[in-house]
């Protein structure tokens, strides 16, 4: 089924998460360099304005859902239900206003081009049943199989009680275009999470990390490991690897503090 039908047919009403971003003018945490065609090129890190919140998701689409390696094992991008599911799950992240976006420069008037975009959430014991709803509320049965499989390990992780924060900012994707990749951009952006959680009051980054890449980036940005499986490791409810032929080799449940 169409995207487009799919999301007139269903049209939901997205909830928010208990974590409120203070109102304000949308944040620049910093500007980098870099190249574009060869060329050495400025970028902003920012909170991505609300006006190309739609692009972002068509970013995450066409990108994370095709390259990132759970997903590309589930052929994600294929499946127009998953594809739903999951653009309704980064609306729900973007609605709290802290996501980023990596965006070329744009003092010559042009319209910036979305480079990099890093979905966040600040997750609180308080969100517990907007996510049960939202994992009651699948349409795909592949996310749903995702789910079963992903699920058990975000418990085993159990990153409030363990790391004893009752707040956190958490992601839910890291994705360069692949025409910039090679230039560390997602290590850029993670790093901003540390003016993030300053400027927000917040002491804990963690998420899963579940590329070979951007697990790197994270170990070099000072991430340390919660929990670790191999790929091969993680099995389905039919005692098969859930992830057949994962291009990474480890999923690892990684946290930074900023105290
Ligand atoms: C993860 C991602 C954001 C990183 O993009 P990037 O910032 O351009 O990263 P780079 O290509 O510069 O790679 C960073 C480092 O990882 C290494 N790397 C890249 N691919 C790798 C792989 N498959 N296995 C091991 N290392 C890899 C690079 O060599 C580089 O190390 P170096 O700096 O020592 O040379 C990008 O690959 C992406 O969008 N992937 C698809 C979505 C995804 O998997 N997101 C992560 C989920 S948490």
């Amino acid at each position: 089924m169409d995207r487009a039908i799919l999301e007139n047919k269903v049209n939901p009403i997205v909830p928010y998460t208990s974590w409120r971003r203070p109102p304000g003018p949308l944040n620049v945490w910093k500007v980098v360099d870099g190249y574009k065609n060869g060329e050495p090129t400025k970028f902003k890190i920012q909170e991505i304005p609300s006006d190309r919140f739609e692009e972002v998701l068509d970013h995450m689409c066409d990108y994370y859902l095709a390259d990132e390696p759970q997903f590309e094992c589930m052929k994600a991008r294929d499946d127009p239900l998953l594809v739903y599911d999951q653009r309704l799950l980064w609306r729900l992240f973007l609605k709290q206003g802290i996501s980023i976006g990596m965006f070329t420069d744009n003092s010559n008037g042009e319209k910036s081009i979305i480079v990099g975009v890093n979905i966040l959430l600040v997750e609180t014991k308080d969100d517990k049943a907007v996510f049960a709803k939202f994992r009651q509320n699948y349409l795909s049965p592949r996310g749903s199989q995702m789910d079963a499989v992903l699920w058990p390990l975000f418990q085993e992780a159990n990153v409030k009680s363990k790391l004893k924060e009752h707040k956190y900012l958490t992601s839910a994707g890291l994705s360069v275009l692949p025409s910039f990749r090679g230039q560390s951009f997602g290590g850029k952006m993670l790093d901003v999470r540390e003016d993030i959680c300053r400027n927000y009051g917040i002491n804990l980054s963690a998420n899963c990390f579940s590329s070979d890449a951007s697990i790197k980036l994270a170990e070099r940005s000072g991430y340390g490991v919660l929990l670790e499986r191999d790929y091969e490791k993680i099995l389905n409810n039919q005692n098969q690897i859930a992830f057949p032929n994962c291009r990474s080799k480890t999923f690892k449940f990684m946290f930074k503090r900023f105290i």
